[in-house]
């Protein structure tokens, strides 16, 4: 996949009507609506600054949630015009619509140096279908078109690809960032690569796991998923997560990985518990012995100090997806001490969108990780080498 695409940097901006779809699927406290992490509207300032500065009208849009085609008051937008307007200490003329009156009236009479936000993108049935019709009406009220949502570039909608049929099409300062950072540690790392790969559920990471095992020379697997590595291994696994389907492709990775000479790192031992609870007591025990009435909340002691003196080692390190329930602070510690590592090591280091994302910001390493992703499946499908549609659509270099 082409990642060298052009960005506003090699475009001429000044004066121009432009169409700016951003990732706004902020996290929303369910009774309130509040936002609660404003981290996507910050991550898109660099892009709307820098046009605002060049002179540009900025018609941002983005989607929020999933409301399939309903207008759903509670998924509106109107709260993050509100807190783009509160950083950009300038006013944020919010549309009632998407491509409707009055969203073509306020986009007719935008100036330079000012900005607007469309409705939610998804109130309209048209957005996911990439129905041309939608993207054509999005389009006329622009000139260019210019794509900052890295979170949603693996989807292939009228906002992410269809416009660009009707607009040239380039980046924004994230989506350019967070191609050469993660387009630079897949495509020429420095070594030793180390990948840290955990979550739930290994059918989540098969690609990822596949796709890596060609450019890694050590993987770790911790996480529920290291459970259907386990069993795969003739261990007892208790109650843990397992998915029963997945265990011949466990075997197919780890023969996989021996026959490219990849270190594939495996838990050695597991904090597991009675119950999934907050305040079950914990027992440190082997992860190929867990008793029957326990499962696996997180990697233990050993496996711990393994991961982190591989990742301690590295070049560049890429992690996704959390070592155990770090929500529970009883079983926080190996996701806690991979974060620490990570902050702690000289490597390129980079954490996909998701869990793991805010697990570092949550334990404070934030500010010592190289690059934190903005994406969670779009990261996740980057990791496994799939062409992003929102990406292949922009004109190359
Ligand atoms: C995300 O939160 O990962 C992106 O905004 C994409 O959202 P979606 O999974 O609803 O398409």
């Amino acid at each position: 996949m082409n990642y060298n695409k052009k960005t506003v940097m090699d475009t001429d901006v000044a004066g121009k009507k432009i169409l700016l779809r951003c990732d706004f699927n902020v996290p929303q406290d369910k009774e309130t609506g509040a936002i609660t992490s404003d981290k996507r509207i910050v991550a898109a300032l660099p892009t709307i600054r820098y046009l605002l500065e060049k002179g540009a009208a900025v018609i941002a849009c983005s989607h929020l949630g999933k409301p399939k085609g309903e207008w759903k008051e509670k998924l509106t937008l109107a709260p993050v015009a509100k807190r783009l307007s509160e950083l950009l200490g300038q006013e944020v003329i919010f549309a009632a619509d998407i491509v409707g009156d009055d969203a073509k009236a306020k986009a007719a009479a935008l100036q330079g140096g000012q900005i607007m936000l469309l409705e939610n993108l998804r109130f309209d049935i048209r957005e996911e279908k990439n129905d041309p019709s939608f993207a054509k009406e999005l389009a006329s009220m622009a000139e260019l078109y210019v794509s900052d949502a890295f979170g949603t570039v693996h989807r292939a909608h009228a906002s992410t690809v269809g416009v660009a049929a009707y607009l040239p099409a380039v980046s924004g300062l994230l989506v350019a960032k967070e191609l050469e950072i993660m387009g630079g540690a897949l495509q020429d790392p420095k070594r030793p690569f180390v990948a840290v790969l955990g979550g739930a559920k290994v059918s989540d990471k098969i690609g990822v796991i596949n796709n890596l095992l060609e450019k890694a020379d050590t993987i770790i697997i911790g996480g529920g998923m290291a459970y259907t590595f386990a069993k795969a291994q003739g261990g007892s696994i208790g109650t843990s997560l397992c998915e029963n389907d997945k265990l011949d492709y466990a075997r197919q990775m780890i023969e996989k990985a021996k026959a490219r000479g990849v270190n594939l790192l495996l838990p050695v031992d597991t904090v597991a518990a009675r119950e999934f609870a907050a305040d079950a007591e914990p027992f440190t025990v082997e992860t190929r012995a867990i008793p029957d009435d326990m499962m696996g909340l997180d990697i233990g002691p050993k496996t711990t100090e393994l991961f982190c003196a591989a990742v301690r080692k590295a070049g560049t390190v890429v992690w996704n997806g959390p070592m155990g329930v770090f929500e529970f602070e009883a079983f926080a510690k190996g996701t806690r001490a991979m974060a620490q590592a990570l902050a702690d090591s000289g490597a390129v280091t980079i954490v996909g969108g998701g869990d793991s994302a805010a697990a570092v910001e949550q334990m404070g390493f934030a500010d010592r990780i190289t690059h934190i992703s903005t994406g969670g499946g779009a990261s996740l499908e980057f990791l496994e080498g799939l062409e992003l549609p929102g990406v292949a659509c922009l004109l190359d270099k």
